[in-house]
């Protein structure tokens, strides 16, 4: 294959961008809407995020639900959905990081549904409508602020699952980078981890001669490759600017218009996170290099490029920039295997391959033997 598939392309959030965006909130409400205002622990207490909200709200008819968990479940949610139906709430804020945003996008559609709301998660039911949804980002990393993807998880059958839909993507989202001051290096870390694994998954596959895809991926790769090289200056506005974009076009949706992708660190960091409860960034960390080695003769051109174009290494070999990509997880003290995390299960690689042998179809280079030995190295630290 070396050519584009056909696409079609279209991302209708409108994005406002920069310090003191969030004052705008009013005017791009509907004026007569009747809002549910979502959002999560309380870190939006300790930046003002909560009081510039509340400010921009003042007359507006809203109803707050908090406490929204990281990894949020539908167990957790289905409070915040008797709320919207009590008081019939007609828009949904969604006030935090990719948690928060992607429970406002699953309360979208599932407050217009009858039926057990978990069917549209598992994808047994179409998704044919939701409430308008928007975003006031306080966390760079996942870029569901503008895409149409949420990840709910189910804790009764320990499932963690990622759907998605045009009708999940929020209208507008308001990114003020002055809001990361709060953040800590965990969750900074974390963010720019999970954004470089996105670009990744749209770009390290096989060349199709994408030369705009291909400049593009490798510009916000580079770009977080050089935030993660200079993580001392994380408190510096203009670090913390980048960082909140970079993470937003990794996930917007155009890197991977028209190219193969592989998002197979992902399906397997999903299962880690609903059955280890890590965060999800560590999980790709602890995945992608494992995976990247067993694939890498299929990837092994575009690793290449990659060494070339994000590390600037031109006489480099494949598994060279692999460990290159390690190095870059190293320095942001992300672990990269299960023991590392603090996990030592002894069945770790029989219950994951239980939980992934049924999603087979995401696992795009990985037959059963090959994940199984991802798996084992993954879970052991050693090949
Ligand atoms: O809950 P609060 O108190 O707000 O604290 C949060 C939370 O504990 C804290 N935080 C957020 N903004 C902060 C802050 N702390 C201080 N200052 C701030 N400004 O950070 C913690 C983690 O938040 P969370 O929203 O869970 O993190 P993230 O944005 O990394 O989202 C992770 C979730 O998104 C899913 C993941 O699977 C996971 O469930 N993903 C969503 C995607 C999408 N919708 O496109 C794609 C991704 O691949 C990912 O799967
Ligand atoms: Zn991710």
């Amino acid at each position: 294959m070396s050519h584009l598939f056909d696409f079609d392309y279209h991302n209708p959030t409108a994005i406002h961008f920069g310090p003191g965006r969030i004052a705008r909130l009013r005017e791009l409400l509907p004026p007569q809407g009747r809002v549910l205002w979502l959002y999560g622990g309380g870190s939006i207490k300790r930046n003002g995020v909560y009081d510039a909200v509340s400010q921009a709200l003042r007359g507006c008819t809203v109803h707050t639900f908090a406490g929204v968990e990281p990894n949020p479940a539908l167990e957790s949610l289905l409070p915040a959905l008797a709320l919207m139906r009590a008081e019939a709430t007609d828009f949904v804020l969604a006030v935090g990081g990719g948690s928060v945003i992607d429970a406002g996008k699953f309360l979208a559609v599932a407050a217009l549904a009858d039926g057990d709301p978990w069917d549209f998660v598992a994808g047994r039911r179409a998704i044919e409508r939701a409430l308008p949804v928007a975003a006031v980002l306080t966390l760079p990393a996942t870029g569901s602020e503008s895409n149409g993807t949420s990840v709910i998880s189910r804790h009764a059958t320990r499932e963690k699952r990622a759907f998605r839909s045009p009708w999940m993507r929020p209208r507008f989202a308001l990114l003020d980078p002055q809001v990361m001051r709060t953040l800590p290096d965990r969750q900074l870390a974390n963010g720019l981890v999970d954004a470089f694994v996105h670009a990744c998954e749209q770009y390290l596959t096989t060349p199709v001669g994408a030369l705009v895809q291909d400049g593009y991926a490798e510009a916000v790769l580079r770009a977080l490759y050089r935030l993660a090289s200079s993580f001392a200056r994380r408190h510096e506005i203009e670090w913390c600017q980048n960082l909140m974009w970079a993470a937003n076009q990794a996930l917007a949706g155009l890197l991977g218009v028209g190219v193969p992708q592989d998002w197979a660190t992902h399906a397997i960091g999903r299962e880690l996170t609903a059955l280890y409860d890590l965060d999800h960034a560590r999980t790709l960390s602890i995945a992608q290099p494992w995976l990247l080695r067993e694939t890498v003769a299929a990837k092994e051109q575009k690793l290449l490029q990659m060494g070339r174009e994000v590390f600037r290494r031109a006489d480099t070999d494949a598994l060279q920039v692999i460990a290159e990509i390690e190095a870059l997880y190293r320095r942001l003290q992300m672990p990269l295997s299960l023991p590392e995390a603090g996990i030592s299960d002894p069945d770790a690689a029989d219950r994951m391959m239980t939980a992934l042998l049924p999603q087979q179809h995401q696992l795009r280079d990985l037959d059963p033997p090959a994940l199984r030995r991802v798996l084992s190295a993954l879970s052991s630290g050693t090949a």
